[in-house]
């Protein structure tokens, strides 16, 4: 499973970029928005710059002609850009549309099996089921995932991928990848703690205490020769 990040964040692209692990970007309005002043062109194209792989922009349009216009603007900055349409009706016009073009599309907001089987259906490059915005809810998230996963695979015609988004801890990006998704777009502090663990701390703080006490005996040794 591919680790995407979730964020309009140009510092914490750089950094998680420099760990090597990084397979694209997803953004969405609200990220912009905690970005003041930032300029959504070109942070979309800087972004571009740092990671090679897809970087999701999200249209705002609530009808599919302006999804797509705005999709073709989009595009039009970096052949990276994929472009983010809501699991509506005209979100599934603005897909086809844009497949047309040639133009890659992530389908968001999903939230049941069949948003996302039309979506494929429709030509989504990916669909992105919002796992943590269910579990908000008290439904299962992570089934969704399980669910469009098994509808996926008894489709052959469907090379559509699994993104899940709305991850809110690191749990969630295992269960994630044992549950089918593809992708997985994580927000910069769950990566984070992804890879903290107390038993690691308390072992590099041993190794290195260890260390330095056979420098000290050594140095000892050396001085009474
Ligand atoms: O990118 C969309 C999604 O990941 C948002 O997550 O935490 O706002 O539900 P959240």
């Amino acid at each position: 499973m591919k680790i995407f990040l979730d964020t309009a964040n140009i510092r914490e692209i750089e950094e998680v970029a420099s760990w090597g692990i990084l397979s694209g970007v997803t953004t969405n309005p609200t990220l912009m928005a905690r970005e003041e002043g930032a300029d959504f062109e070109e942070t979309v194209k800087k972004i571009a710059s740092l990671v090679d792989g897809p970087i999701s922009a999200e249209t705002v349009s609530e009808d599919a002609d302006g999804m797509v216009k705005e999709g073709m603007k989009f595009a039009a900055w970096h052949p990276n850009v994929v472009i983010k349409v809501p699991s509506t009706i005209e979100g599934l016009k603005a897909t086809a549309w844009l497949k047309r073009e040639g133009i890659r599309t992530n389908v968001t907001l999903c939230f049941n099996a069949n948003q996302a089987l039309l979506a494929a259906r429709a030509g989504a490059f990916v669909v992105s089921p919002f796992v943590g915005r269910l579990d908000d809810i008290s439904e299962p998230g992570m089934d969704l995932i399980q669910e469009i996963a098994e509808v996926f695979g008894m489709d052959s015609e469907i090379d559509t991928q699994i993104l899940a988004a709305s991850i809110r801890h690191p749990r969630h990006i295992i269960e994630a990848a044992k549950a089918g998704a593809d992708i997985a777009t994580v927000p910069f502090g769950v990566l984070q703690q992804s890879m903290k663990h107390p038993l690691t701390e308390a072992g590099i703080e041993r190794f290195l205490d260890d260390w330095r006490k056979r420098e000290a005996v050594q140095i000892a040794t050396v001085g009474t020769e």
